[in-house]
This record gives structure tokens, C-alpha cells and sequence, in this order.
């Protein structure tokens, strides 16, 4: 495997999944303090670097301590690629760029931007070359899905064209763009594009414990592996999936207390960050939700934090939760967790 990506070098890197409205600057920190070793910002549309808004701005901002991350960028345009990949260097100096061909989104796509890259080779080729060499020695990298549809699947070969182009590592989401996010993650063809190209390749889809990232990367042979969804409610299976890599154990995963405050202090650290707290926790319902599907009670709790605005309120489902769950222990999360070892 040839690379110029340091973290490649000795290790199987575990990537936090560029997420829009979810991978934010506080949320990112709180997966490196689990474990993440790389971190990408959310999309961000190259158009909007030229409009340079604030928007923007917020984010392309990052602390020195989330190195290395990447700025992840789309747009269909060669040319705008290129000039804000440039910008976004000048500005913020991230340790890499990432080119998006992997969105779904139909106001993404129909601007050709992100997977309608996919079916259309030759511009993509035409971005990849235009941001690699304007912003040399910077690495780019790139983030792909395995084909438009089922009838086209196409990893492999685009995954050579980036290679050729000089993206120094791909990120497959095993799943075509038709598919949006249903099915499952398609690991065949990830490990096909791993075979098809000497850089490294990230596999990337329905991660969600560590056994499950074991037995890809066994059976594929990628470089690193991205853990999007199942880290908004686990934050903590980048730890568990490092020790298991490294020693073959499961660990515990938090106990109950250690979960809430973790819930807890996400509140704090985005009141902090909007300085309003009642539109901070209102924006953290989602959060909340997605945190929900790791805790007893799960439903009762969904219910609960669709109607917060106020730490205060939060603090009192956190003590409720706590009370009621008693008979929650990390036992039951364990074998819960072998359950799903066989995935
Ligand atoms: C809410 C949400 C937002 C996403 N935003 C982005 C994005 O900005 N850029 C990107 O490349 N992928 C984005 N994705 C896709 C994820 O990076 C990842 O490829 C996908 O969720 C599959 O991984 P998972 O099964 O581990 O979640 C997003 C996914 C979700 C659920």
C-alpha cells in the first residue's frame, strides 16, 4: 500500500464519518476523546467558499486538537473545485481535502455534484486532477458510494480513476446512490476497490460494533475503517473497536451514570457554544434521539427529549432515567453486544 497519509502508516485508522448537521466541531472532539483517530467536517458546497458566508465559515472552523482532519468539499465544477480547495488551505490549513462523489441528495446531484459524479467519469477524473494539483503537496482524498444504481455499479473502476488522478485514499459507502440508506452495505465491492488499488481504502457502511469492524476488515482487506451512525448513539465504539483490534477483547462499554454524562456535557458544550440556551437543547433533540437508542427505556426517553429546551429539563430526564433503570447493568449491554457479533 502506497500512501502519503501518516495515519496509514502503522495502524488501522478509525474515521468519524462526515455527517451534515451531526459531525459538528463538538461532536467530533467528543468521538476523538473516544477514540477517533481521523475527522472530516461536514460537507461543505464549494460554491459557498466563493460566497465565503457565515455559514460557512462555522463550518470550516476546527481545533488544532482534532489533527488530522479534513475539509470535505462538492461541487460538479473543475475549476470552483479546485480555486475553494485552494481557499479553504489558505484559510484554515486542514491535514487534508475530500472530495465528496458519494452524496445522494437530489439538490447536490442535480447541480452534478456529489454521486452524479459517479456516471459521469470523466468530469470526475476532470475535479479530482484539477483540486490534486492545484493545492499539491496537501493530500486529497475522496469518498465514494459504489455506483449510481444497481445496474451500474462501478466502484472499482472510479476508484482506479481517482488513483490515477493522485487522491491519496477512497472511502467507500458500500451502497449505490438509488439506495440512499436502505439496505445493506454492499462489502463485496468495497473489498473489491481495496483489491482494485494500491492506496489505501476506508470501507464505510452499517458499522456498528467492533466485531463487525474486525470481520470487514478480515475479510476485505481495507486500510481504516468510518463509523458514521452507530457513533451518534455510541460515541464510545471507537474505543471498544481499538481494544478489540488490538487485543481480540470486548470492554465494557460505559456504564449508565457514564453515558449520562456524556449526554450531559454535549448539552453544556453547545449551550456554551450558541451562547442561547433554550435554541441550543431545542437543536439537540435530534442528538438527544439518536443518543436514546443506547439507554433503557428508550422509547420513553425518545418521547421526552422531543419536547426539551432547557438543560435544567434534561438534567431531570437524566436523574428519572437513572432511577428507573436499576436493573440496566453493563452485563445486559454485554450480551446485547455478542448478539450482535454475528452481524
Ligand atoms: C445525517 C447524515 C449526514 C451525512 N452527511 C454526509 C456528508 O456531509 N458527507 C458525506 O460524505 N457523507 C455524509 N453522510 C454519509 C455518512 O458519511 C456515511 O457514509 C453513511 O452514514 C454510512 O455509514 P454508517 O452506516 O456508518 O452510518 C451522512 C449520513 C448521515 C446519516
Amino acid at each position: 500500500m502506497s500512501t502519503a497519509l501518516p495515519w496509514f502508516r502503522n495502524g488501522f485508522p478509525l474515521y468519524l464519518a462526515p455527517m451534515a448537521g451531526v459531525s459538528d466541531k463538538i461532536f467530533r472532539q467528543l468521538c476523538k476523546e473516544y477514540g477517533a483517530d481521523v475527522l472530516t467536517t461536514e460537507f461543505i458546497s464549494a460554491e459557498g467558499i466563493f460566497r465565503r458566508n457565515e455559514r460557512t465559515r462555522e463550518y470550516l472552523d476546527f481545533d488544532e486538537i482534532e489533527r488530522p482532519i479534513g475539509v470535505q468539499l462538492f461541487g460538479g465544477n473543475a475549476e470552483h473545485m479546485a480555486e475553494a480547495a485552494r481557499q479553504v488551505v489558505d484559510w484554515v490549513r486542514p491535514d487534508f481535502v475530500d472530495l465528496n462523489f458519494g452524496c445522494p441528495v437530489n439538490k447536490v446531484v442535480c447541480k452534478n455534484g456529489g454521486s452524479a459524479l459517479l456516471k459521469d467519469c470523466p468530469t470526475l477524473a476532470r475535479v479530482a486532477t484539477a483540486v490534486v494539483r492545484t493545492i499539491a503537496p496537501m493530500p486529497v482524498t475522496a469518498k465514494i458510494r459504489i455506483g449510481w444504481d444497481a445496474d451500474s455499479i462501478n466502484a472499482a473502476r472510479v476508484a482506479r480513476i481517482l488513483a490515477e488522478a493522485g487522491i491519496s485514499a477512497i472511502t467507500v459507502h458500500g451502497r449505490t446512490r438509488a439506495q440512499g440508506y436502505s439496505g445493506a452495505a454492499n462489502w463485496n465491492v468495497i473489498g473489491e476497490v481495496a483489491a482494485a488499488v494500491s492506496i489505501p481504502v476506508i470501507g464505510n457502511g452499517d458499522l456498528s460494533n467492533a466485531a463487525a469492524v474486525a470481520k470487514h476488515r478480515r475479510e476485505t482487506g481495507i486500510a481504516g475503517a468510518m463509523i458514521g451512525r452507530a457513533a451518534m448513539s455510541r460515541p464510545w465504539i471507537f474505543h471498544q473497536t481499538k481494544q478489540h483490534l488490538a487485543s481480540g477483547e470486548m470492554v465494557d462499554p460505559p456504564n449508565l451514570r457514564e453515558r449520562w454524562n456524556l449526554i450531559l456535557r454535549h448539552c453544556e458544550l453547545v449551550a456554551r457554544e450558541w451562547g442561547a440556551e433554550e435554541p441550543a437543547i431545542r437543536s439537540m433533540r435530534a442528538r438527544l434521539m439518536a443518543y436514546s437508542r443506547s439507554m433503557p427505556d428508550a422509547k420513553r426517553l425518545r418521547e421526552k427529549f422531543s419536547h426539551v429546551s432547557t438543560l435544567a429539563e434534561v438534567k431531570a430526564i437524566a436523574e428519572q432515567n437513572q432511577q428507573r433503570s436499576t436493573g440496566f447493568t453493563e452485563s445486559t449491554e454485554w450480551s446485547k453486544m455478542e448478539s450482535l457479533k454475528s452481524c
